[in-house]
């Protein structure tokens, strides 16, 4: 049973992977590395605190712009966490999906994705959604794409859509996201889940990713705990 004072929806910004390795005097890539395993701790503790759907911003449609080293590695990485997490995923009977464009990204990155997908397509203890390739405005426009072509087409009534079917045609349907994490003392959005995180808390410290422990995780709870949501309300 999910408490509501925990987060159901939780989304994090995984920043300062770059940095962290730079501070140490590594390539990049280091960083990257480390923040993987950063990523397999949290994702296997979050849905044991009672949340049901972690969101993770794991390349950005602007990430390209990077050294093409840089991106390659991390398409690298992507395959073998995506492989080496996979039992641990499977056992914790958590589904996992993606979001983004599938655009650009090489046949064996779309073919390990798929597979995680298909795999775990019958698990119901928890969500795991990794964003990759992906842009929130893109999200939208892709969105509004497919509304518009349902409308021309004639299987679509422009007076049925609402906040709730427009949902539908986002990359996947999730619930509202609850509190946004961003590492490494940022404090932007950086165009990701726009609509999604619409009334979400923000929190965001200056942990580099890479040393971002579950101790953090659970400092970022009780910072949401402690907020006073009123969805433009007012308390009574
Ligand atoms: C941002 O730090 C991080 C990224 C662009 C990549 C995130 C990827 C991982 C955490 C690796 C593992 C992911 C999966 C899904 C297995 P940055 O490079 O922008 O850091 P900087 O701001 O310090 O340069």
């Amino acid at each position: 049973m999910n408490d509501l004072k925990v987060p159901r929806h939780v989304a994090i910004i995984m920043d300062g992977n770059g940095r962290w390795a730079q501070q140490r005097g590594l390539k990049r890539t280091k960083g990257h590395q480390k923040g993987a395993d950063t990523l397999k701790t949290i994702s296997e503790y979050v849905y044991d605190k009672g949340v049901e759907v972690l969101s993770v911003f794991a390349f950005s449609t602007e990430n390209w712009k990077r050294d093409k080293e840089e991106v390659d590695y991390l398409m690298n990485l992507f395959i073998k966490a995506f492989k080496e997490n996979f039992e641990v995923i499977k056992k914790k009977n958590v589904k996992v999906i993606f979001s983004g464009l599938k655009d650009r990204l090489s046949k064996e990155v779309l073919k390990t994705m798929e597979k995680m997908e298909e795999e775990t397509k019958n698990n119901n203890s928890g969500i795991f959604n990794i964003c990759l390739n992906y842009g929130g405005q893109d999200e939208i426009v892709n969105a509004t794409k497919r509304i518009c072509e349902k409308v021309i087409n004639n299987e679509l009534d422009i007076d049925s859509l609402n906040k709730t079917s427009f949902e539908h045609y986002l990359f996947n349907e999730l619930p509202p996201i609850d509190l946004v994490i961003r590492t490494s003392g940022e404090y932007r959005i950086s165009n990701f889940m726009l609509w999604q995180m619409a009334y979400a808390e923000l929190y965001f410290t200056d942990v580099l990713w890479p040393d971002f422990s579950k101790k953090d995780f659970d400092i970022a709870i009780n910072s949401y705990t402690n907020r006073d949501r009123r969805f433009g309300g007012i308390k009574k």
